[in-house]
């Protein structure tokens, strides 16, 4: 980072740069600190060297509309010694959430976001001529590393534009009042501005993309503040990182005061990562049962925490590791995928080409597997050349595949009862009938989802002697 190659990319808060030749390895990330407080975590963050760092808000705790008052609290984390060990380390990009917008859960509702704005630029360093000091919000973004170990870094504005917040009832045993949906279609988290620009952003070529929102994307169950609040715009996010087949994508997230991964793998068509880290020196400290996250990886953490993520360019297949680390800067959370799993279609099962020696075409009066899957609730005589096989652990069914992948779409499976496996078929085992064509006579049913024909009688399915 410290060489002068090339193009230079960023140049925040401290005069280091980084070159548009280096590929990022090491990227550190954290939110929530109390200026007021002591933040040793920030020492620790910068022995780790990380080549960047990413504020993801609640920078300070402003939680003022005195503008004076605002700009005191950023000198005290300006003159905070770890701090400043940080800025020496590594250049810094960020974005701000509520408390140092100006409010606590505060969106367009706060009266002095506009200079608000330009006390977040002046103390990041954002030049003059900068897009984030003329823009409504300070979302913004860049791209490391040269091509093929490119990472993009997109910075959202989660609060500058953000709609009034719904609040639900105090149920007995509750501590808190939960915010609960806003379905209002007009209701917006970014903006429209802003989701013009991320379109445009997520169509540029990246190999890995942090997208990073100051509050929760993934996480839907708790009833803090989260995108979940405004369901309408999260399936907006959805559909936009859908659409634009935006590649190596994780959200990087803050604001809750503890530290979780959540993955959810139904929402874009690769599992979505999304990593927070919350407490610099705000986390819970004290052990308490992990909160309700259907979607979270692992434990939720307590304690302060930043987080780091580490990519392993060195070979073909780069790997990715999202990490926790505590105050000590020990890892108390990992997650470490292949950069090849945050692609479009990497969950749908590669089907393996046939062996043309495999195919096996029906006499007359049998149908092949592809025409039985059409046949629900029909009764067929099905044939073709069994390529895999199964038991259940009881060994109460046993399973003849026609494709190697019995997940494969095309897959028809013939479950074979104990009271089929009688007669000439009682010593059967799943080598009987391995790649041997067969002929079974039954009506094709469902089940969870696929299609299969179960046979209760020995006389059902016959194996065909192949001419040699
Ligand atoms: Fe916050």
């Amino acid at each position: 980072m410290q060489r002068m190659l090339g193009l230079v990319l960023a140049v925040l808060v401290s005069s280091l740069t980084l070159s548009a030749e280096e590929p990022l390895t090491k990227i550190a990330f954290g939110s929530c600190a109390q200026q007021e407080n002591p933040l040793p975590i920030f020492a620790k963050i910068a022995a780790q060297k990380p080549q960047l760092y990413l504020a993801l808000g609640d920078n300070i705790y402003a939680d003022t509309v005195d503008l004076e008052v605002m700009k005191a609290k950023y000198k005290k984390l300006a003159d905070n010694e770890g701090w400043q060990q940080l800025v020496k380390t590594c250049p810094i990009l960020a974005t701000w959430d509520d408390h140092d917008m100006g409010k606590n859960d505060a969106g367009a509702d706060y009266p002095k976001r506009e200079e608000s704005q330009q006390i977040f630029c002046d103390f990041f360093k954002i030049p003059a001529d900068s897009p984030i000091r003329k823009q409504k919000g300070v979302y913004s973004s860049k791209i490391f590393g040269p091509e093929g170990k490119r990472v993009q870094v997109i910075l959202l504005d989660t609060r500058y534009h953000r709609s009034e917040m719904k609040r639900g009832k105090r149920e007995p045993g509750m501590t808190y009042t939960p915010y609960i949906p806003n379905l209002d279609p007009k209701a917006t988290v970014l903006g429209e501005e802003q989701w013009k620009w991320l379109e445009g952003e997520l169509k540029k070529p990246a190999e890995l993309r942090l997208l990073c929102s100051s509050i929760q994307v993934v996480a839907e169950d708790h009833g803090f503040e989260k995108w979940m609040n405004f369901p309408l715009e999260r399936e907006r996010l959805y559909k936009l990182l859908k659409e634009t087949k935006a590649n190596g994508v994780i959200i990087l997230s803050g604001d809750r005061h503890l530290a979780e991964i959540s993955c959810q793998t139904d929402a874009i068509d690769y599992p979505l990562f999304d990593v927070t880290s919350s407490g610099l020196n705000q986390a819970d400290k004290k052990w308490r049962p992990a909160e309700k996250n259907k979607h979270r990886v692992g434990i939720m953490t307590h304690g302060d925490n930043f987080g780091i993520i580490q990519i392993d360019w060195s070979t073909p297949s780069p790997k990715v590791s999202m990490q926790i680390r505590d105050v000590e800067g020990e890892i108390t959370l990992r997650e470490t995928i292949p950069l090849t799993l945050l692609q479009p279609g990497s969950l749908v099962a590669k089907k393996e080409p046939k062996d043309p020696k495999s195919e096996f075409k029906p006499r007359e009066g049998a149908i092949s597997p592809a025409e039985a899957l059409t046949k629900k609730g029909e009764k067929v005589v099905v044939e073709f050349r069994v390529l895999s096989t199964g038991m259940t652990k009881d060994g109460s069914r046993m399973f003849l595949n026609s494709e190697k992948n019995f997940r494969d779409k095309e897959n028809l499976t013939i479950v074979l009862t104990k009271d089929a496996r009688k007669g000439i078929w009682e010593k059967a085992t799943g080598d009987t009938f391995l790649n041997k064509p067969i002929k079974v006579t039954g009506t094709v049913s469902e089940f969870n989802g696929s299609l299969q024909i179960e046979i209760k009688d020995e006389k059902m399915i016959e194996i065909i002697e192949e001419k040699k």
